[in-house]
């Protein structure tokens, strides 16, 4: 085998979360007046909370201060958690569930690399939440993606070199992430497209014939 371990990326590679995400910063666009679309929404994957604020905020014309943003992504926050707590065991397809107990037979440790502190709290609505052997998340994190430090904790974690790892991820932030760390990449869904990804897979399931 050509891997020991694959780290996941949560958000669009294991779950489906982007529409949360975007009706939660919808609801703040729409209170400041700020245009926001879901391909915006999707400038926003794999980026830290604050970075997708900037982001939001790159078409508003007025100040805030620190202080201003730290509370809106707050709300923010408030807004996609409380959306969050309609996510159950049926949010995770069978297609993920059944592949990655396969890739566990085959002897392979399974990590989250994701840039989001409600990581732990969505494996716990998936039905995963001691599934992982490690997850490295936003809370252990102090630069995310495209930086690789959320997928260097993942191996550390895991007690493995990076060249051992592969990276699954569905945002380009990500795949850069991934080979700045010396890891290979597997893209899924747009990440598919881009030039630096190891492997493209049009579906989860082509994992099992990359590792
Ligand atoms: C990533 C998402 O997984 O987590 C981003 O792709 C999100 O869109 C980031 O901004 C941070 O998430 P959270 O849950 O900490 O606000
Ligand atoms: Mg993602």
């Amino acid at each position: 085998m050509k891997y020991q371990a694959v780290i996941f990326d949560l958000d669009g590679v294991i779950c489906s979360t982007d529409r949360y995400h975007y009706l939660a910063w919808k609801k703040i666009a729409d209170d400041l007046h700020i245009y926001f679309d879901e391909k915006i929404n999707n400038r926003l994957r794999g980026v830290s909370r604050m970075e997708s604020l900037e982001i939001v905020l790159e078409r508003y014309d007025g100040n805030l201060t620190e202080e201003e943003k730290r509370a809106l992504a707050e709300k923010k926050n408030q807004f996609y958690v409380e959306l969050l707590e309609q996510m159950t065991e049926k949010d995770l397809s069978a297609e993920v569930s059944k592949t990655l107990v396969e890739l566990r037979e085959k002897g392979l440790k399974l990590a989250i690399g994701s840039s989001s502190k409600n990581a732990k709290r969505i494996l716990g609505r998936l039905g995963l939440g001691s599934y992982f052997d490690a997850v490295s998340d936003g809370t252990n994190i102090q630069k995310s993606k495209p930086e690789p430090e959320v997928f260097l904790k993942a191996a550390e974690f895991l007690q493995m070199e990076p060249d051992k790892c592969l990276v699954v991820e569905d945002a380009e932030a990500g795949i850069e992430a991934a080979a700045r760390g010396g890891f290979d990449s597997a893209g899924i869904g747009e990440a598919a497209l881009c030039e630096e990804a190891s492997y493209k897979i049009e579906s989860f399931r082509d994992l099992l014939n990359v590792v």
